[in-house]
């Protein structure tokens, strides 16, 4: 008699950590050309461990970035087919210093995972090759299972649209499942059902021909970085809403019954406050913080540089100042039309005696997903068998722009079913996922598969 998929998973469990926590020492970092054969070296055992699961076709395609790696096993034409997405690249893991121990040697403590790419994205990709594993060495599959990993979703998933369109027959799919998002908690199970949208430029402010003694020419010429920095500034109002114009013009209306909802879910602001070391939190006026994070747009900037940074003082008044900027985009926006916008408003807001330069980086399309489809009352279903608790909607206020791309090339929704937590310090010093959450995935992803395929049938 063949052993259930739960008893497979259960008599597994110390291998399947210790073979995550090899990849895990792997520092595939998309963003650093020093890293490239590393990252390379990733995508190769990637797509290794598809292999020794038993994952038929498996297929390291190049791109003119990063590798895409494919796999498929496609068990009947009378089965519904899935599309599993994940990223194997991971975020630069600086400021080092700031890690208790080093991002890619990975430890166990307090029973959680640390490493750079413990949550994003490698232990919750994993999650799922794994439980392919526990379903195909126990006759388990009732679904056609496609696996695509890419290595480029932390600098924007720049190759993936190309790919995607050049392989459509190959993705063909009746729903997309991605697991790179998080729980409410461990004890309150959520489904994400949204995502913001992305526009990020980088600004240049250049004003003199040359850096000038701050004594010698101060208060004479307009300084770059003064001048920057009262730009930034003025880009928010006294309610903290978005001054550029025609901002908010394409936002779709969240109606007053979702909102509610949203707000019902658990969260503790103290608890929050706490968590993050802050006296307060701050936002847009009129909405609550859970609605500042995920149905609204934002205006960040990301990093601000020029002048004199080194030991010491230095008189000097610098020629150019600098920033990254992002902004997060809700449905309706498009990612194009507002870094448009910013950048006509930004150059107009130009002070006299400098030059400003905005330059596009990458962006990404808002998405949301239903929760009245067959997969989303499936995934429903598999974290209710799993966790005893049904799980609650969620908008998410991070960005996966390959969910819109998907839909727009493949014609497929997506089903959100991460299990990290917001605590889990993603793209942050010390990042870490439960072990609780990692065995817990690979419990609730068969669960998925069956209830998909059973609701599919009826
Ligand atoms: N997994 C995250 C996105 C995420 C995290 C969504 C938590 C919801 C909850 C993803 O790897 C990511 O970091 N995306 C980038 C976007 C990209 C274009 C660089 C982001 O959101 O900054
Ligand atoms: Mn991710
Ligand atoms: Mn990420």
């Amino acid at each position: 008699m063949t052993l259930e998929v739960g008893d497979y998973i259960e008599n597994n469990k110390p291998r399947f950590l210790s073979e995550l926590l090899e990849l895990l020492k792997i520092p595939s970092v998309s963003a650093d050309p020093e890293y490239k054969d590393q990252v390379v070296l990733m995508a190769n055992k990637v797509a290794e461990h598809l292999e020794t699961a038993g994952v038929q076709n498996v297929k390291i395609y190049p791109t003119a970035g990063h590798p895409i790696v494919y796999g498929e096993h496609l068990i009947s034409t009378s089965v519904p087919t899935v599309l599993v997405y994940g990223h194997y690249d991971v975020q630069p893991a600086d400021p080092l210093e700031l890690w208790t121990t080093s991002p890619f040697d990975p430890v166990i403590r307090d029973g959680n995972i640390y490493a750079r790419g413990a949550c994003d994205d490698k232990g919750q990709f994993f999650m799922h090759i794994k439980a392919f594993e526990a379903m195909n060495k126990t006759q388990a599959l009732n679904c056609n299972i496609k696996f695509i990993f890419e290595g480029e979703e932390e600098i924007g998933s720049n190759n993936l649209e190309q790919f995607c369109t050049t392989h459509r027959d190959m993705l063909a799919c009746d729903v997309v499942m991605i697991s790179d998002t998080a729980l409410i908690s461990n004890e309150l199970p959520s489904l994400t059902v949204g995502l913001r949208g992305l526009s990020y430029v980088e600004v240049e402010v250049t004003g003199p021909n040359r850096d000038l003694h701050s004594g010698v020419y101060g208060g004479g010429v307009t300084n770059p970085i003064n001048a920057l920095s009262k730009m930034i500034a003025s880009l928010h109002d006294s309610e903290q809403r978005i001054t550029i114009p025609g901002f908010y013009d394409k936002i779709k209306v969240v109606s007053e019954a979702e909102r509610a909802e949203m707000n019902a879910a658990p969260f503790d602001l103290e608890e929050y406050e706490k968590d993050l070391g802050i006296n307060a939190v701050t936002g847009e006026q009129g909405f609550t913080t859970l609605e500042r994070t995920s149905i609204r747009p934002t205006l960040d900037v990301n990093g601000i540089w020029g002048g004199y940074i080194g030991a010491g003082a230095k008189t000097v008044l610098p020629s150019k100042a600098f920033a990254k900027i992002s902004m997060r985009l809700v449905p309706d926006q498009d990612p194009d039309e507002i870094t448009k916008l910013f950048s006509d408003h930004f150059i107009s807001i130009a002070s006299a005696g400098t030059e400003v330069k905005v330059t596009p980086h990458h962006g990404g399309h808002p998405a949301v997903t239903p929760t009245d489809s067959l997969e989303y009352l499936a995934a429903e279903r598999a974290m209710t068998d799993s966790f005893g608790v049904k799980p609650l909607p969620q908008r998410g206020g991070g960005s996966i722009p390959i969910v819109s791309l998907f839909e727009k090339v493949l014609g497929v929704k997506t089903v959100m079913m991460g299990f990290g937590l917001d605590s889990d310090n993603i793209h942050s010093p010390n990042e870490k996922y439960g072990l609780f959450n990692f065995y817990k995935g690979i419990e609730t992803i068969p669960h998925f598969y069956r209830h998909y395929a059973e609701l599919k049938k009826s």
